[in-house]
């Protein structure tokens, strides 16, 4: 992240409310999942959920394609049916330009995707309905129905994926937007867990404490209120909190810039790293700051991993 403007602040956003209606929370994670699926042809280069399948690849190398992706905060699916997608294609596109198809690739066209990566949903509440619908559209995307803690992944879960399991992957975490809603006590529990039951894990944030994610919060709001008729011409109660009564819109910007508020600098995850009572030793960290929308939108990423892991 660029150096803060301000100090971090853990406010609280209506989202994450109880009293907040559920089918409005709908509505407005799906509005997150268009700010992460979404490309505009002259101010992006793509979707930031393609730019994360990108930067998964370049910082993992050949190491990605030994890992299990699990996102313990998916939401509505956020990015990861998306990242996914583009992760798998970007494999594929690899695997086909630098070698010829081998004689039991063309004959058994599974083994052809022999480098493909699997992609896992999970939640503390599970969004089953559209997980079900995602996970449709891949083999590689699968999900867990029942509620998973970031903070004490269930033994199933990690007998199934974790190092032991059969194709011999470790686990690597995704929080997608998510890291900048645990507080400072459960992101050390989380990262705790992480380092005890994982061999990576990346955090990705569209928001930043300075001035241009401010700007990039607000842009999205008037972006929602451009694209709705494109998106909802069919559903007259989604653009009915949209325009005459715009609660979706007011909630994505005002949880957006209070988002910017909450979320840390690579520095501050990694002190959190270093006091979460696992041992951190053999551990790398790398973080990064990419632009996914010109002029001001910039995606924060950090990344780490276990050093036994890499290539
Ligand atoms: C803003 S949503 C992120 C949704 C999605 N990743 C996206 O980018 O659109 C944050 C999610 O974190 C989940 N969450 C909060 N605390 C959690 C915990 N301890 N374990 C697992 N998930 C948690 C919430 O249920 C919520 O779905």
């Amino acid at each position: 992240m660029a150096t803060p403007w301000i100090p971090r602040m853990h406010l609280w956003e209506i989202d994450d409310q109880p009293w907040f209606p559920s089918f409005l929370r709908n509505y407005v994670q799906i509005g997150l999942t268009h700010a992460w699926t979404t490309h505009l042809p002259l101010l992006q280069s793509g979707s930031p959920a393609t730019l994360v399948a990108a930067i998964l690849r370049r910082v993992l190398g050949a190491s990605v394609s030994r890992h299990t992706y699990i996102d313990f905060c998916a939401g509505a699916g956020g990015p990861t049916p998306f990242i996914e997608r583009a992760l798998n294609q970007q494999l594929s596109n690899s695997t086909t330009s630098s070698t010829a198809p081998s004689y039991a690739a063309v004959a058994d066209p599974k083994t052809a995707s022999a480098t493909a990566v699997d992609f896992v949903l999970t939640d503390l509440h599970p969004n089953v309905e559209s997980w079900e619908e995602a996970s449709k559209k891949s083999d590689h995307l699968s999900y867990v129905a029942r509620p998973v803690d970031a903070s004490a992944a269930p033994a199933e879960l990690l007998h199934q994926y974790g190092k032991e399991n059969k194709n011999g992957k470790g686990i690597f975490r995704l929080f997608n937007l998510a890291f900048h809603h645990f507080d400072d006590n459960l992101a050390r529990a989380i990262l705790k867990n992480t380092l005890e039951t994982s061999e990576g894990f990346g955090i990705f944030e569209l928001q930043e404490r300075t001035l241009s994610g401010f700007t990039t919060c607000i842009l999205f709001g008037f972006f929602i209120l451009l694209i709705a008729p494109i998106l909802y011409w069919w559903n007259p109660l989604r653009l009915l909190f949209i325009y005459p009564l715009p609660v979706v819109p007011f909630v994505l910007v005002f949880d957006g810039l209070i988002s910017s508020l909450r979320t840390r600098t690579a520095d501050e995850v990694e002190a959190l790293l270093r006091t979460c009572g696992a041992d951190c030793d053999g551990w790398e960290i790398k973080s990064g700051r990419e632009r996914f929308l010109w002029p001001c939108g910039y995606l924060n990423w950090v990344i780490c991993t276990k050093k036994s892991a890499l290539p």
